[in-house]
C-alpha cells in the first residue's frame, strides 16, 4: 500500500513533464518537500516562484539526497551520467523512475552504472507530451486520460512498481505495463516515426527555393501533419539515437510503403491506390486496437453499455425512410467482391453487421470504397481473386456474415478462422457446416454445441480437388443455410441444389441473377452450376422491412398515429409482418409498388387500429422470422389472446427471443407464456419497469415501442447492439414522436 504523502520527491530535470507532475503533487499534497536539479538556474528560479519546488540545485546529487522518490525528467541521453552522479547520494530505499520516451537505453544506462538494474528502479513513459516545452508550459491535467507505460523488469520490487503506478493514477493517467523491447518497438512506429516524418517534411520544403510561397499556401493538411515538427529538437535528437534500431526498422517499413505508392502513382494503378487509402482510413478508426497489436477488425460492440429510457405515451406521425436492408446489404458486398468489375451499391446499411461483412472482404484483399451515405463501390476480384486474411475474421454479432461466409470460404484455397461476439458465440453453426462437409468442405465448429469460432480449411479441400455439387434437403427453414450452400456451389463441381421446408428469403437467388449468374428455382428447390462468373452490377438496397416493422407496430398501437414508410422492400418472402398485422386488424396500406434491381419495393401507410389477438398461421413464421419481437408488443396491446406456434427458431437468434420477450413482457405486467416453439400472449395494459435486451437489437427496439402504450417509463438495458442493424434508430424514433433517450 502506497502511503501518501511522501516526505521528499526529487526531480532531475524540470521541464514540461517534470513540472506538470510537480503540479499534480502540489495540488493533491502528495509530498511534503520537492527538490529539483536543473542545468538552468532560470528554470529553478521560475519553479520556486511558481511554488512548484522547495529548493533547487545545480548538482543532481544534492537534489536526490534524502528523497523517497527520484524522478528523472531530463533528456534521455543524459541518463547514464546523471545516474552515475546521483548514485552515491541515493538512500537505499529510494524509488527511481524516469519519463523518457525510450526505455532500452535507460535500462542499459542503469546496468552500466550498477551492473544490474536496481530493484527500486521503475522505467516509465507518459505518452502525454506536447510540442510545447519548459516549466511554464506544464499543467496539472497534462496526463489526465493519457496512457503511461511502465516497463518493470522481472527483478523490479512490487512496492516500487506500486508507488509509481499510484503516482500516475493520481495524475489520472491510464497506467499499463509492457516489456522494454515491446515499448520501444511500438513507440518507434506510433510516435518516433511520425515525428521523424514531420521534421523531415518541413525541412525538405523549407530548403526548396520557393519555400515562402509553399508555406504561404500551406493548408490545414500541412499544418495538421507537421504540428509535431515544432517539438523540442534536442529531445528528439536524443530519442532517435537512443532508439536507433527500432526507429530504423520502422523507417524501412514506411519506405517500402511509400515505394508501393510511388509505383502505383507511376503506373496509374487506381486499384492499388484506392486499396491503400480505404484500408488506411478504416485502420485509423481502429487505431487504438492496432496499437495494442490486434488486427483492425476488432470487436465493435464489445464492452459498450447503453440504456434506453422511454417515457409513456406519444403518437407516430410523418414520412420516414428506415435504413437499408441488412440481408441485401450483406449480399451486395459478398457478390460484388467475387464478381468481375466494379459493383456500385446505394442505400447500403451502415450498421455494424453489414460493416462486419465489408471488413471481412477488405481483409481478404478486396478494395471497397465507402460507405459514404449509403454508397459503396466494390472492386470485384472475381471468383478466384480472394486472398487470405491477415488474421481471424471477426464478424461481431452477425450470424448472416458467418453462415454465408462459411460457404464462400469453404471453396477458397486458403484457411480462415471466423470469430464473433458473445451472442454469436452461442449460436449454432453446425447447420451450415454439415451440408458444406457433404460437399467436401473441411470445416470445424467449436464445442459440443457446434458454435463459433469456425475454422475453414480451404487449403486441404483444394488439395483434394475442391467442392462437389450436392442436393441438400434442409431440415430447418433457413435462408442463411440455403445461401451458404448455394454460394459454395459457385465453386463446386456440377450442380448444387437446395430444397427448403418452407419459403425463406430469396435475396441470394435474386441477386445472383442480377449479377448474370443462372439460378433455377422450381418450387421449393433452388439450384445452380459451379464454374460460371458474376458480372458487376448496380444495386439499390431497399429499406429493411425488419427495421420498418418496429414502426409498423408503433403506429398501429399508438392512438392518433399516421405514419408513412417509404421505399420498403416487400419481397414476398419477407412480408409476414404486414400479413400478421393486417390479420390482427391493423390499418396498413401498401402502395406505389415497383420493382428496383430485382426486388419489389413499396411505400406503406400505417394508422392506429384496435388490434385483436389471433392464432398466427404457421406458414407466416418464416416470412416474419425477425419481426416477432415487435409483433409480441402488438400482441400485448391487442384485445384477447395471440398464440404463436412453429417458431422454435426464435430461440437461436441473437438471443432466445421467446424467453427474453416473455421475461420482459412479464416485467411490464403482461401475461406471456413461453412454449417450446412459441408463446401465448394475453393483451393487456403495459406497465412501467426495467427490461434487459440481452444484447439483442430487435428486443431493444421492440420494448422501446412498447413505451407508446405503457402507463409509466420503460427502461431498457443493454441496447448498444441496436447499431448492428439500425444506426440512428433513436433519432428516427424521436422524430416520429417516441419520447426516448439513451444513456451510457
Ligand atoms: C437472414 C436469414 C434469417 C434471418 C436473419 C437474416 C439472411 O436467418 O433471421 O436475420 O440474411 O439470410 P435464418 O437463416 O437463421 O433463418
Amino acid at each position: 500500500m502506497t502511503r501518501w504523502p511522501l516526505r521528499q520527491v526529487a526531480f532531475v530535470g524540470f521541464g514540461l513533464i517534470g513540472s506538470s507532475l510537480a503540479r499534480v503533487m502540489r495540488e493533491q499534497q502528495l509530498v511534503e518537500r520537492i527538490t529539483a536539479a536543473s542545468r538552468s538556474s532560470q528554470t529553478l528560479a521560475l519553479a520556486r516562484q511558481l511554488g512548484l519546488i522547495d529548493i533547487g540545485y545545480a548538482d543532481p546529487a544534492d537534489a536526490v539526497r534524502g528523497a523517497d522518490l527520484v524522478i528523472l525528467a531530463m533528456p534521455v541521453n543524459a541518463t547514464e551520467s546523471i545516474l552515475r552522479a546521483i548514485k552515491p547520494a541515493l538512500s537505499a530505499q529510494a524509488v527511481i523512475t524516469d519519463v523518457g520516451s525510450t526505455k532500452g537505453n535507460v535500462v542499459a544506462a542503469a546496468e552500466a552504472v550498477w551492473g544490474e538494474v536496481p530493484p527500486t528502479f521503475v522505467p516509465g513513459h507518459p505518452i502525454a507530451g506536447s510540442e510545447q516545452s519548459g516549466v511554464l508550459a506544464g499543467r496539472a491535467n497534462l496526463f489526465a486520460g493519457h496512457k503511461v507505460i511502465l516497463t518493470p523488469l522481472p527483478t523490479t520490487q512490487a512496492e516500487a512498481l506500486a508507488l509509481v503506478t499510484s503516482l500516475w493514477q493520481r495524475a489520472q493517467a491510464d497506467v499499463l505495463t509492457m516489456s522494454v523491447e515491446r515499448h520501444d518497438s511500438v513507440l518507434a512506429r506510433t510516435s518516433h516515426l511520425p515525428h521523424l516524418l514531420a521534421f523531415s517534411l518541413v525541412d525538405t520544403l523549407a530548403r526548396e527555393s520557393n519555400n515562402l510561397d509553399i508555406f504561404r499556401y500551406a493548408a490545414g493538411g500541412f499544418r495538421d501533419f507537421t504540428r509535431i515538427a515544432g517539438s523540442d529538437p534536442t529531445m528528439w535528437h536524443d530519442i532517435f539515437l537512443a532508439n536507433r534500431d527500432a526507429v530504423l526498422e520502422a523507417l524501412d517499413g514506411f519506405e517500402s510503403g511509400t515505394r508501393l505508392l510511388r509505383q502505383a502513382i507511376t503506373t496509374g494503378d487506381s486499384e492499388a491506390l484506392l486499396g491503400i487509402f480505404t484500408r488506411a482510413r478504416v485502420a485509423r478508426e481502429h487505431f487504438t486496437h492496432m496499437l495494442a497489436g490486434t488486427a483492425y477488425a476488432k470487436p465493435m460492440t464489445a464492452e459498450k453499455d447503453l440504456t434506453y429510457t422511454v417515457q409513456p405515451g406519444g403518437r407516430m406521425n410523418g414520412r420516414i425512410r428506415v435504413p437499408g436492408d441488412k440481408s441485401i446489404s450483406h449480399r451486395s458486398i459478398m457478390l460484388g467482391s467475387i464478381a468481375e468489375g466494379i459493383t456500385e451499391v446505394t442505400g447500403f446499411l451502415e450498421g455494424e453487421d453489414a460493416l462486419a461483412t465489408l471488413q471481412a472482404f477488405r481483409d481478404m484483399g478486396v478494395v471497397i470504397e465507402g460507405p459514404e451515405r449509403g454508397r459503396v463501390r466494390v472492386h470485384g476480384v472475381g471468383l478466384h481473386g480472394l486472398k487470405p486474411a491477415p488474421g481471424p475474421l471477426y464478424v461481431g454479432n452477425s450470424g448472416t456474415s458467418m453462415r454465408l461466409l462459411s460457404g464462400i470460404l469453404s471453396a477458397q484455397p486458403f484457411d480462415t478462422v471466423m470469430t464473433g461476439d458473445a451472442s454469436l458465440t452461442k449460436r449454432p453453426m453446425e447447420r451450415i457446416a454439415k451440408p458444406l462437409r457433404l460437399m467436401g468442405a473441411d470445416i470445424q465448429t467449436t464445442g459440443e454445441r457446434g458454435t463459433p469460432p469456425v475454422s475453414v480449411h480451404g487449403a486441404s479441400t483444394a488439395a483434394k480437388g475442391g467442392l462437389k455439387g450436392i442436393h441438400y434437403d434442409m431440415p430447418v427453414a433457413s435462408a442463411q443455410v440455403k445461401s451458404g450452400v448455394l454460394l459454395a456451389g459457385l465453386w463446386a463441381d456440377g450442380e448444387t441444389s437446395v430444397t427448403e421446408p418452407a419459403p425463406t428469403r430469396d435475396h441470394t437467388e435474386r441477386m445472383l441473377k442480377g449479377f448474370g449468374y443462372e439460378v433455377k428455382v422450381q418450387g421449393a428447390t433452388a439450384s445452380l452450376r459451379g464454374g460460371g462468373k458474376l458480372t458487376a452490377t448496380k444495386i439499390d438496397v431497399p429499406s429493411d422491412i425488419s427495421s420498418a416493422a418496429f414502426f409498423l407496430v408503433a403506429a398501429s398501437i399508438a392512438p392518433n398515429s399516421d405514419l408513412t414508410l417509404e421505399h420498403v422492400g416487400i419481397n414476398p418472402t419477407r412480408v409476414g409482418v404486414i400479413n400478421i398485422l393486417k390479420a390482427m386488424g391493423g390499418n396498413l396500406e401498401v402502395f406505389n409498388e415497383r420493382e428496383i434491381g430485382g426486388e419489389p419495393v413499396a411505400d406503406i401507410r400505417v394508422r392506429s387500429a384496435q388490434l385483436k389477438g389471433i392464432n398466427i398461421p404457421e406458414d407466416q413464421v418464416p416470412l416474419a422470422i425477425d419481426e416477432f419481437p415487435a409483433l409480441f408488443i402488438a400482441a400485448a396491446c391487442a384485445e384477447g389472446t395471440t398464440v404463436l406456434t412453429g417458431a422454435e427458431e426464435l430461440r437461436v437468434k441473437e438471443s432466445d427471443r421467446i424467453q427474453v420477450m416473455a421475461d420482459g413482457l412479464a416485467i411490464l405486467g403482461i401475461s406471456a407464456e413461453p412454449t417450446p416453439d412459441g408463446i401465448v400472449i394475453q393483451g393487456g395494459q403495459l406497465g412501467s419497469g426495467e427490461v434487459v435486451s440481452h444484447g439483442d437489437h430487435r428486443i431493444a427496439m421492440s420494448f422501446a415501442m412498447a413505451g407508446l402504450r405503457a402507463n409509466g417509463p420503460i427502461v431498457i438495458r443493454d441496447c448498444a447492439n441496436v447499431a448492428t442493424s439500425f444506426p440512428d434508430f433513436l433519432g428516427l424514433a424521436k422524430r416520429c414522436g417516441l419520447a426516448i433517450s439513451a444513456s451510457e
